[in-house]
């Protein structure tokens, strides 16, 4: 059997649908049904089903919020939240995949990719506690896969291809920063990935999974609003001051992850074929 945490989330829809699809059975559970918060519910929960797999997707995922208000709540979802999935997942000999974020870097490497052995030094609060979960998988659990995504956006959450179209109606002109990069993730590729290490038994460990080639944020709305008449313009992020310090180049390495023979595909073509799959 197999399990999901945080299965009505953008990331565990796209999974539930790509498993659907494969005929493949599963349990997904939401806080409703799991509150991974609950040490004992999540042990015994986790003890009565027995999944040999568990795609832990549930996450505190309100970055800025987590820098003041949602302080205390994203530190008992992602760090204890955490732990007592891995606690059960040890408890059953169930492999666990947890998914981790290109915030535990700093972006201070210009220039030259991150790998999966770099320093980590987490800039934000979200960051922070991600990593944490991370060194939690590490340290109780043997059987796991900790892949870092970064710049999701897929069908079924709320994400920037979603922003820029829904003020691409209203707006003649936009701006958008220029000077953070990164790699945006299609959760299509994402979700197909964390099936693909199981299903190939891929090594455990780290695995970065983004769509391949870069880009900064003005030039992801560039293209997100490629047939709209809206003008795109770039700025600064001085100009636009957020509570939670991001990266300014958290472009990963996915070298590892294509050496097991996963194809991925450009952000460019995981946005088109997103925003098709939308209009079918
Ligand atoms: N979105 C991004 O850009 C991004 C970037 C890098 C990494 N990631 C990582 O990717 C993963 C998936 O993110 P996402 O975008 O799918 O996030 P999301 O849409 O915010 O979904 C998070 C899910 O976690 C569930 N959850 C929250 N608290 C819970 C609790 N106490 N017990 C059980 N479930 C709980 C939520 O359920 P309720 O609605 O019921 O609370 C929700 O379904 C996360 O690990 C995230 O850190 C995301």
């Amino acid at each position: 059997m197999i399990l999901l945490t945080g299965g009505n989330g953008q990331l565990g829809t796209e999974l539930r649908h790509l498993l659907d699809e494969q005929g493949v059975e599963y349990v997904s559970t939401d806080s409703k049904e799991l509150d991974i918060t609950d040490a004992e519910k999540t042990m015994a929960f986790i003890v009565n089903l027995k999944p040999e797999v568990i795609y832990h997707c549930a996450a505190y995922t309100a970055v800025d919020k987590a820098e003041d208000e949602g302080k205390e709540l994203d530190e008992k979802i992602n760090v204890d939240g955490t732990r007592n999935v891995a606690e059960a997942a040890k408890a059953v000999g169930a492999t666990l995949v947890y998914i981790s974020t290109d915030y535990v870097f700093d972006g201070t490497k210009k220039d030259d990719m991150y790998k999966t052995d770099d320093q980590t030094n987490p800039q934000n609060e979200y960051g922070r506690t991600k990593l944490l979960g991370e060194q939690i998988v590490q340290e109780i659990m043997e059987k796991y896969y900790i892949i870092r995504t970064s710049w999701v956006f897929g069908q079924y959450g709320h994400n920037f291809v979603f922003t820029m179209q829904k003020l691409a109606e209203t707006r003649d002109q936009l701006t958008v920063v220029d000077d953070q990069f990164g790699r945006p993730t299609w959760t299509r590729t994402l979700a197909e990935f964390m099936v693909f290490v199981i299903n190939e038994k891929a090594p455990y460990g780290i695995y970065h999974l983004s769509n391949d080639n870069s880009c900064n944020w003005y030039q992801f709305a560039k293209e997100i609003l490629k047939n709209s008449t809206t003008e795109i313009l770039p700025v600064d992020s001085s100009k636009f001051p957020q509570k939670a310090t991001r990266p300014k180049y958290s472009v990963m390495d996915l070298s590892k992850t294509k050496a097991l023979g996963f194809e991925i595909p450009t952000w460019e073509k995981a946005l088109d074929d997103m925003l098709s799959s939308i209009e079918k």
